[in-house]
């Protein structure tokens, strides 16, 4: 036989062992699961954000009045090391598949119509990496018992009890590494078991972490086929569970010995939206006085003339809420001046709190006298007024009183960039991890601007004045007091420069 020959079949061979050991019909990718071919695991969830992917086992068992007993390898990869969301879960489930299932909080198990709804049949055990108030979450890294729903019947921060000496380790579920997960049931007593392990340990610990003490075969059908599902949020994870450690049915745990330890393939880089636009940004700002501000008084007298024709039917259609004069006077105790947060361009700034409710806001009252103080009004509320992104500032309202023109947005309680930026050796400083975050925050309000609404939104005037710290210092863009509205396909060419002297847009 020729070489060649002998190459030929080599890769056939290659090439049919690996389609039949991932098509052998025993597990079943759905959404976003996928079997990753390099290291055998199986992805439950990839890069895409509020999505969600199940893997179920076609073949059904029976588990009513029996006991049972699961192992698996599992690990989490997220996007951002301090958090990630959601989460994965292990379940127990009367058909091939949750249909229908949710992304986010959903985890992929249930949906805002059947969550906690008996008929489900559904037991989960789930490795919730987000705390969800509506659920009663404990925390954002917890192992909890799912009965039909999502709120957990019983749920424990991730970790291990020590056989040594029966104290409680944490373990991180976001930490990127590999643990293992057993379940266990026991007919007789009425009891499952969950215990949550570093994949070291060859048996999972003696005590488990959680324990229910509850007859499970009423939840059970007939037939229960197992599987997992996981689900991402607006952050990224990605879930896998190591399919030779997937082992069912045997009595007695195991032994579990890795001579490699299998480790997890690092979160897939995302070159495009962070790289291009802070390419941008930097441009932006080595492009500093290449332009004049002379065309400032020009734009501003055009912009002056064409948004004030805009008002009426804008007021008409779409525009933001708007608030009666009485309520904003009492929300800032009467425009003291010990509520006011600072000085825009336009006019000032004041705390208040909305009466009826909790909810802080800021208070900007743009000056009658001041020329711009129309223009600026008028640009904000028809710009963002619709506009809605976790990093640009929400406006919740307007109002106009006499002379006056407020503007209400969410309040930022941890103030603006620039604050943070000028201050001195002694004042603790931004990390670069927080300034990396800061840009890509601005990037992704900017993509949004840019990009993704139906107009282009062009900010002119992205300065760290503007840029808004929130209560778990997200970066948050505000006043569009310069903002200007283009049909998609505009000619960069011909636009004129606002902004501030040293600062200016990047599509400049
Ligand atoms: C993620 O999975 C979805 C299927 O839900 C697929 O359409 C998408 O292309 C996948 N994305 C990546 C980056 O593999
Ligand atoms: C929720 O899930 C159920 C059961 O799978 C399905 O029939 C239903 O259409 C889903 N509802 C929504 C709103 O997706
Ligand atoms: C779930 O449904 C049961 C009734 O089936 C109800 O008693 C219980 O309060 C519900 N739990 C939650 C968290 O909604
Ligand atoms: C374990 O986690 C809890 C809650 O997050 C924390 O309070 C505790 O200090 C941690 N313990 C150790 C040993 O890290
Ligand atoms: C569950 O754990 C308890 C100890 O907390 C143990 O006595 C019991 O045998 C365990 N049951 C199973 C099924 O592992």
């Amino acid at each position: 036989m020729s070489r060649e020959l002998l190459k030929v079949l080599q890769i056939v061979l290659v090439l049919f062992c690996t389609l039949s050991s991932y098509s052998n019909g025993k597990l079943i990718p759905e959404g976003a699961a996928a079997f990753d071919s390099s290291d055998g695991f199986i992805m439950l969830t990839n890069t895409t954000k509020h999505a969600c992917g199940q893997v179920f086992d076609n073949e059904p068992v029976k588990l009513k009045n029996s006991d049972f007993n699961f192992f698996f390898v599992f690990g989490i990869v997220p996007e951002d090391k301090q958090q990630g969301s959601h989460g994965m879960a292990f379940v127990f489930s009367p058909g091939r598949g949750l249909p229908g299932a949710s992304s986010n909080q959903y985890l992929g198990l249930f949906n805002e119509t059947n969550n906690n709804k008996t008929s489900n049949h559904v037991i989960a055990i789930e490795l919730d990496i987000h705390k969800d108030q509506e659920f009663g979450d404990i925390d954002n890294n917890h192992v909890g018992i799912n009965v039909n729903g999502l709120r957990s019947v019983v749920s424990a921060p991730a970790g291990y009890f020590d056989d040594s000496d029966g104290s409680f380790k944490n373990l991180s579920l976001i930490s990127g590494n590999v643990m293992r997960l057993s379940i266990a049931y026991s007919h007789t007593d009425k009891q499952l078991n969950v215990t949550l392990s570093p994949i070291e340990f060859p048996f999972p610990p003696q005590k488990p972490l959680l324990s229910l003490k509850q007859d499970l075969s009423p939840y059970f059908s007939d037939e229960v086929y197992w599987g997992f599902t996981a689900s991402t949020g607006s952050i990224g994870a990605i879930h896998y569970v190591l399919r030779s450690s997937l082992n069912q049915g045997v009595t007695e745990h195991p032994k579990f010995e890795y001579n490699v330890i299998p480790i997890l393939p690092p979160y897939p880089k995302k070159s495009y939206d962070a790289t291009k636009l802070i390419l941008a940004i930097c441009l932006t700002l080595s492009l500093i006085g290449a332009f004049g501000a002379s065309w400032t008084g020009y734009v501003f007298y055009l912009r002056h003339k064409k948004v004030k024709e805009v008002l009426e039917d804008w007021e008409i259609q779409y525009g933001p809420y708007r608030f009666a004069y009485k309520d904003l006077f009492s929300a800032t105790k009467g425009f003291k001046a010990k509520r006011l947060l600072g000085r825009g361009g336009f006019g000032p700034v004041y705390k208040g709190i909305l009466p009826g409710s909790d909810t802080e806001i800021a208070v900007k009252r743009t000056c009658p006298d001041s020329k711009q103080g129309m223009n600026e009004f008028l640009a904000e509320i028809s710009t963002i007024g619709r506009l809605r992104h976790p990093n640009l500032v929400r406006l919740l309202g307007y109002c106009r009183h006499k002379e006056d023109l407020y503007l209400v947005y969410d309040f930022m309680p941890n103030g603006s960039l620039d604050k943070y930026l000028h201050r001195s050796e002694t004042q603790q400083r931004l990390t670069w991890e927080q300034r990396f975050k800061i840009i890509k925050d601005i990037a992704s309000a900017l993509l949004h601007l840019h990009k993704e609404w139906v107009q282009i939104i062009i900010h002119r005037d992205i300065k760290p004045g503007n840029i808004l710290m929130d209560h778990e210092m997200n970066a948050v863009l505000g006043d569009f007091g310069l903002a200007k509205l283009q049909d998609k396909g505009f000619d960069t060419q011909t636009s004129q420069v606002a902004g501030t002297m040293g600062y200016m847009a990047p599509e400049f």
